[in-house]
């Protein structure tokens, strides 16, 4: 039933593109949004999610500009079941056979129209050029986003943003108030409501000087729209773990907190791939004493998982909302087509506009089975 939500998700999508996208796109997906500090694994957890490696990393403040990333379904000629979406980042890798230069994913730049990057590697460095052509090289950061397209048969259609990472003491070229623009810079998207907040702490640092918490607070207090994600756990000192952060006895969140090991900087040296980072990060959970018991709720798989579970309660909930708004357009393009007069209103097929009032016939019934299906399912 959720494999056919998303699959309508995507083709509401996909046809009401023409329609324009953003505020007046009828269907209003989260945005999927990091906040931590600098260096505590934020790109780094964006990359797992998306399962696609493209994003600048490292040590030091390498994300100085937030990057908007739409990821956008982009269905393949053979029928491919809509199960794939955001949990696919699995079968994806475990299939081993896809390479980073397959012809049917590619990224566009809002800032180089009609150029396609099929190199995951050039679309980082694009990221990198581009960042330094706003900010110099000297550190600096700027508001101004980058907007990325990554089209691609093994995506869920979804916005994710990358930011800045919190930071106190100016460097290179940053201004003496850094922390209050970045602040600001992160607040401005974390405050939309239907942001999706990653609220990511290393698991070596302490949590109750989380500066991403914080903020998350500020903006979600009852922790309805934000996932605590804890990094680094494979730095942890021996004998230390994060079992009681997980079982809420630190600063409880509402949705929990999901442990997981990104690629430590040798490991991107060393050009370890996603896939493997996933089955190592799979095998230290799974052996590790204080986490084997429940390894099924740990890693970036279950953090996938999650992701998802909110997003579809996101669309259930705002599906009588959608269905609203498409009847609406329908009833003024068949009161436009009445106008247009009796000849004409027999032969819709003759006009432009009866190609929206098909569809708009052929979402509405689609919804009206959806609402069903939510009215009889306990969420
Ligand atoms: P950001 O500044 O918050 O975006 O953090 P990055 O994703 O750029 O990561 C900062 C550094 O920490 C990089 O060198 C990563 O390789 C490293 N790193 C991130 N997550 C982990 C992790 O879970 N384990 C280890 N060992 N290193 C990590
Ligand atoms: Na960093
Ligand atoms: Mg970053």
């Amino acid at each position: 039933m959720d494999e056919t939500l998303i699959q309508t998700i995507n083709k509401l999508q996909d046809a009401l593109a023409p329609l324009g996208s953003g505020s007046t796109s009828p269907v209003d997906l989260p945005q999927i949004t990091v906040v931590g500090s600098q260096s505590s694994g934020k790109s780094s957890v964006l990359e797992n999610i998306v399962g696609r490696e493209f994003l600048p990393r490292g040590t030091g403040i390498v994300t100085r500009r937030p990057l908007i990333l739409q990821l956008i379904n982009k269905r393949n000629n053979a029928a491919k079941s809509a199960a794939s979406d955001l949990i696919d980042i699995q079968t994806t890798d475990s299939q081993g056979n896809k390479t980073e230069n397959n012809a049917d994913e590619w990224g566009e730049f809002l800032h180089l129209p009609g150029k396609k990057f099929y190199n995951f590697d050039d679309i980082r460095q694009e990221i990198v050029r581009e960042t330094e052509a706003k900010t110099g090289k000297n550190a600096g950061i700027s508001s101004v986003p980058i907007n990325l397209r990554i089209y691609s048969p093994h995506v869920l259609t979804l916005t994710l943003v990358d930011l800045p990472g919190l930071t106190k003491v100016p460097v290179g070229d940053q201004p003496k108030d850094i922390e209050k623009q970045i602040r600001e810079m992160i607040m401005k998207f974390i405050s939309k409501p239907n942001a999706i907040i990653l609220a990511v702490n290393a698991a070596n640092q302490d949590l109750a000087n989380s500066d991403g918490l914080k903020l998350a607070r500020e903006v979600d207090p009852e922790g309805l729209r934000t996932i605590g994600v804890l990094t680094k756990v494979d730095l942890m000192d021996q004998g230390t773990d994060v079992i009681d952060i997980l079982a809420g006895r630190v600063i409880p969140l509402r949705s929990g907190y999901v442990p997981v090991i990104n690629r430590g900087q040798k490991d991107i040296e060393n050009h370890k791939t996603i896939r493997e980072a996933l089955n190592d990060e799979r095998r230290f959970f799974e052996n590790h004493p204080s986490y084997s018991s429940k390894a099924h709720y740990c890693g970036t798989p279950y953090l996938a998982k999650k992701l998802n579970a909110i997003l579809l309660n996101h669309i259930r909930t705002t599906l009588p909302e959608i269905k609203a708004r498409i009847e609406t357009a329908l009833k003024k393009y068949q009161q436009e087509l009445a106008a247009l007069g009796p000849e004409m209103a027999e032969t819709p097929s003759s006009i432009v506009l009866s190609v929206i009032t098909d569809f708009c016939n052929d979402y509405t019934g689609i919804l009206d089975g959806q609402t069903k299906d939510i009215s009889s399912n306990e969420l």
